[in-house]
């Protein structure tokens, strides 16, 4: 069982007992979808009759054997309830280079730095767990939320595509951020600091 606990929150797998959580996010809590990758166009309504269908598939999936180091983990604020994901994707060994992504659902608990956290919890466990040389994520100029919570994770934006996402008819710059080898480095001192 992979868990990763940090002060205020804890990254662990998904248990049977999500499913509420995670059909709320679909149904009622559905703001976070207008920030993560909105030009993607609106995510399809989960209309009453399928909702029982999706949450079998949420079943299904959380009892599906996790592969190591995870793809993704659950963000769980310690004493409350469980706010979102960090994943993880684009792994290449041989560059060593791995895109890190997050979504914290639960819009009552954005900008109390718990984001920021998780987001550092699970950049120190990949760092850990995999051979590392540098890490990446993305996001559009619109999101300052997710821009500020990369800065302060240590990441620097590397490449800006011009007005490259279209988001509610307005045009916004693409961000790719990368966290380099140094600051790489100084995460694994971190997370061997904790450790001792
Ligand atoms: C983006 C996200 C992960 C950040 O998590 P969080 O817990 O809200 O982030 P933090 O509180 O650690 O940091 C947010 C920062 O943004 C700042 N911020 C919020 N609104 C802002 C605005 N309009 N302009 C500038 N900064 C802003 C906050 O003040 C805070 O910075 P500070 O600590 O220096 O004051 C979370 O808000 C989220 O999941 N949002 C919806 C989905 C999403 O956008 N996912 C990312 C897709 S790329």
């Amino acid at each position: 069982m992979a868990e990763v606990r940090g002060k205020r929150v804890l990254l662990r797998d998904p248990r049977p007992a999500d499913v509420d959580a995670r059909l709320r996010w679909a149904t009622v809590e559905t703001e976070w979808q207008n920030w993560d990758a909105p030009w993607e166009g609106p995510v399809e309504e989960l209309v009453e009759a399928r909702v029982s269908k999706y949450a079998a598939n949420i079943a299904a999936s959380i009892a599906q054997p996790l592969p190591s180091p995870r793809r993704q983990l659950w963000v769980e604020r310690i004493g409350g309830p469980l706010l979102g994901w960090v994943g993880q994707y684009h792994h290449d060994p041989e560059a060593r280079v791995i895109h890190v992504g997050i979504d914290i659902c639960e819009s009552a608990y954005w900008n109390q730095g718990l984001g920021t956290e998780a987001l550092l919890l699970w950049i120190d466990h990949l760092v850990k767990e995999l051979d590392l040389t540098c890490v990446r994520t993305a996001t559009w100029s619109g999101n300052h939320r997710m821009v500020r919570c990369a800065e302060k994770c240590g990441f620097v934006a590397d490449k800006v595509h011009r007005g490259s996402r279209e988001v509610r008819g307005e045009r916004y710059d693409g961000l790719d951020f990368i966290l380099n080898q140094e600051a790489v480095s100084k995460r694994r001192e971190v997370h061997d600091e904790t450790q001792t």
